[in-house]
């Protein structure tokens, strides 16, 4: 009874509904139509390739990517010269030189994304006090995954009637809480599409997204495409089985009748 007891408090304890009530009224947020949900999902490059460029234009600003490599975007169709020109756009300290000093150079397709700021200090310094988080994991770090960054990001409103905001604080469906420090980042025409995909909050919103879960799980193509071959390698190894089980009973059942 005891060992019952406390395997019920184990469930309980552990129990993933907890955190989510402890985060207070957080609201699901909608399900979106991704090219690379269920098993057989890949990403889209062309939505990939619009999402960097949302990340450069408008969150770069304040959010790093510090696990990403320039030359990981190779996975979005970029070639060895048009990753190198990416590159060379930021500037990465490196150093210390023959003279000890630290120094400035162009960015190379071996540096990881440049940060906007130096350490978090820095970061919550320049944001009221709130940290902009480094974005290479965030969609597996958010419960809700793509969805709920997506939520996010076109998710700000007026605050309900009697609600007080402090200065830096906004008001967001999704965010658990509803009270969040970045200001919204969107707005339609921000960014200039080149393919003449829609340039409105929700289309900005659902790219980026899906550049930064290739972000988190670049190698998620590749694991699918494992995954089913593994399955098929099963199936046609089960039937071989099957084959052998009714060749060896066949003579078996022969013997037991001689
Ligand atoms: C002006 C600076 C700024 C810009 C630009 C910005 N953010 Fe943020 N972001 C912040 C800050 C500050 C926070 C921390 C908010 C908080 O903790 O309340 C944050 C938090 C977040 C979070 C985490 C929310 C959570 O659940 O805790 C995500 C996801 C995010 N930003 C994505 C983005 C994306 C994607 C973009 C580009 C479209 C972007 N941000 C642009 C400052 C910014």
């Amino acid at each position: 009874m005891k060992k019952l007891v406390l395997f019920a408090a184990l469930i309980i304890t552990t129990s993933p509904a907890l955190p989510a009530m402890a985060a207070g009224d957080a609201v699901e947020p909608p399900k979106q139509d991704w090219s690379f949900s269920g098993p057989f999902g890949t990403y889209d490059r062309a939505a990939l390739q619009r999402g960097l460029q949302v990340y450069r234009n408008v969150c770069a600003a304040c959010h790093g990517l510090k696990r990403v490599y320039y030359r990981n975007l190779e996975a979005l169709g970029y070639n060895e010269a048009q990753i190198k020109t990416i590159a060379s756009e930021y500037t990465v300290q490196d150093g210390p030189s023959e003279e000890g000093e630290m120094f400035d150079r162009p960015g190379r397709p071996s540096d990881k994304f440049v940060s906007p700021y130096p350490n978090k200090a820095a970061a919550k310094y320049a944001n009221n006090g709130a940290y902009p988080p480094d974005l290479s994991l965030i969609t597996k770090a958010r419960a809700g995954g793509a969805d709920y960054i997506h939520g996010v990001l076109v998710g700000y409103e007026d605050a309900p009637e009697g609600t007080e905001l402090l200065p830096g604080q906004y008001w967001n469906e999704y965010m658990p809480g509803h009270v969040i420090a970045m200001p919204a980042p969107l707005s339609d025409g921000l960014v200039a599409y080149e393919d003449g995909t829609p340039e409105t909050v929700d289309q900005y919103a659902l790219d980026v997204t899906h550049f930064l879960t290739w972000a988190a799980e670049p190698e998620m193509e590749h694991r699918k495409q494992m995954g089913i071959r593994v399955v098929l390698y099963l199936m046609v190894f089960t039937f071989i089985l099957f084959l052998v089980k009714r060749k060896i009973w066949a003579d078996v059942k022969k013997k037991k009748k001689a």
